[in-house]
């Protein structure tokens, strides 16, 4: 007996305004695979996913599930069919805590009142065990990690039941041990029979977890292959419609000078001089180790050069760059900026990055509105404004349908770029770039490489965290390795491994 795949759609289209989104679109899902879609910022992957959880109204196109034709009008419908999605941009309440977000998700019953919130966090906790995850479920999810963020929302869709589970990007915000982790509970999933649905910019993730990849373009299907057919190589040429040819960025020698940056024996405690979410979140990281969040750091920028931090999340990285950036004042030590000209790519944009129901020429020119082109008198010089805009948008080839729309229409790639475009083209000194290329596709993440270059060579010191070995590797002029709040080595990328990093992070030297 042959099954109906488990998820078939026809011909699917949606436009918004002018730009044709999804262009009759075909996908099909099989019975207990782990199905890849990948495709440029921009290409449709979101908007294909969003019409198939019911988010989103095709213009044109059928849906069947299980060989049943469905008119998905609504996520709850979604639920009902035994889908379930974690997006892009997570949509958990703030100020609800992890369980009562996994619980509440549930559609209302008529006594919730009897509610069994003890039951309920049983199954939850053992899940989470299960899952390998470590999800304090009692606090505000705001104060959380991004990760532990994710790890709330996976949970919260297997608690309902989910038989078809559909991630848009979910290792974009994790490190690469929470990534095998999350490859892992990916598996068990599968190997229960469920079947997934992975969106990913990372080809390697592709081979490593995909049985199917499909991959998208300009909003239409171009190919579907089993994994076995295909390698990177041919994915990726694919994905761009044309060869990729790497650029190579000639990197130039430029004398030290004295640092931009200088931190001397700089200490961050959990004290008291933080805003009222950071407080949460050393309340728990205080009540688990009463560890210093920065301890004794020191660390000189030069001009010239590009400072790569690597460090497994929850290190002190984030607790650095507050104080930075003047987020947070350091308890002790000396910190000294020579530098009033520093940008900022924050690691959560929609939480720093960027205002989401703000027109997308209008976030151009956050944190730059004091500036004498976009402002003069108090008045704003839209024109001025909209050229800046548009020159960015070009440069970075970012495509937008109206620029006078809301940044939340973007695709979740396109706003990141325009938070890099806005930081990096405001010609800094210092550049403070946290994840840079988070969820931008190859090309993008390319561009936004020889971009960071650029800068270190006309003198710009660049200060880069992520959480890709391969990129501070290929980045940066010295590797800093942080682990519990402190700087366990600095290493030249010409003289180390992955592996010698990877056991500095883990605290192992
Ligand atoms: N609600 C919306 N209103 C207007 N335009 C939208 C909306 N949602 C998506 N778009 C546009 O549709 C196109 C496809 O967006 P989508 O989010 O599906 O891309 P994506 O493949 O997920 O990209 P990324 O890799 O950057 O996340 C983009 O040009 C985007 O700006
Ligand atoms: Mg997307």
């Amino acid at each position: 007996m042959t099954h109906a795949p488990i998820i078939e759609m026809h011909g699917i289209s949606k436009r918004f305004g002018q730009v044709q989104a999804n262009d009759a679109v075909d996908f099909t899902l099989q019975h207990g695979e782990i199905h890849a879609i990948v495709g440029e910022n921009g290409a449709g992957k979101s908007t294909l996913m969003k019409i198939l959880y019911g988010l989103y109204q095709p213009d044109a196109g059928e849906i069947f599930v299980n060989g049943n034709r469905v008119n998905i009008s609504s996520p709850r419908r979604a639920m009902h069919l035994g889908l379930g999605m974690v997006q892009q941009h997570f949509t958990l309440i703030p100020v609800f805590t992890a369980l009562q977000n996994i619980i509440l998700a549930k559609e209302p019953r008529k006594f919730s009142a009897l509610l069994d919130y003890q039951q309920a966090e049983e199954r939850i906790t053992a899940l989470a065990a299960q899952l390998g995850f470590d999800v304090p479920l009692n606090v505000p999810v705001e104060s959380l990690p991004i990760g532990a963020q994710q790890h709330t929302e996976i949970l919260k869709v297997l608690y309902h039941g989910a038989d078809i589970l559909i991630m848009d990007e979910p290792t974009a915000v994790l490190a690469p041990q929470e990534v095998e982790g999350l490859f892992n509970c990916m598996r068990n999933l599968r190997s229960e029979g469920r079947s997934l649905i992975i969106i990913t910019h990372k080809l390697d993730e592709v081979m490593a977890i995909a049985d199917t990849v499909t991959v998208m373009r300009r909003g239409q299907t171009v190919a579907s292959s089993p994994i076995a057919d295909t390698d990177p190589a041919t994915l990726a040429e694919m994905i761009l419609g044309e060869p990729i040819i790497p650029v190579s960025m000639p990197r130039e020698q430029t004398g030290k000078a004295t640092p931009l940056i200088h931190l001397e024996n700089v200490t961050l405690s959990g004290g008291s001089n933080t805003t009222k979410r950071h407080k949460w979140k050393n309340a728990i990281k205080n009540k688990e180790s009463g560890k210093r969040h920065l301890d004794e750091i020191n660390l000189e920028i030069f001009p010239g050069e590009i400072v790569g931090i690597a460090g497994v999340e929850g290190n002190g990285q984030t607790e650095l760059i507050q104080v930075l950036t003047g987020l947070r004042h350091i308890d002790s030590g000396t910190l000294t900026s020579n530098s009033e000209r520093i940008a900022h790519v924050p690691a959560d944009r929609h939480r720093h990055g960027i205002s989401l129901n703000d027109r997308i020429d209008d976030n151009f020119i956050i944190g730059h509105h004091k500036n004498r082109r976009f402002c003069r008198h108090g008045i704003l010089q839209r024109k001025s404004i909209q050229r800046s805009a548009l020159n960015a948008l070009d440069k970075y080839q970012i495509r937008v349908g109206d620029i006078i729309h809301p940044i939340r229409t973007l695709s979740g790639g396109n706003q990141q770029k325009v938070v890099v475009a806005r930081e990096l083209e405001a010609n800094p000194e210092v550049i403070i770039a946290a994840h840079p290329t988070r969820g931008l596709d190859i090309h993008a993440a390319e561009f936004v490489h020889t971009r960071l270059i650029h800068a270190r060579n006309r003198a710009k010191a660049v200060l880069l965290v992520s959480s890709e070995l391969d990129e501070l590797l290929h980045l940066s002029d010295r590797i800093a390795v942080m682990y519990n709040g402190k700087i366990v080595g600095i290493v030249k990328p010409e003289e180390t491994t992955k592996q010698e990093l990877g056991a500095l992070m883990l605290g192992l030297n």
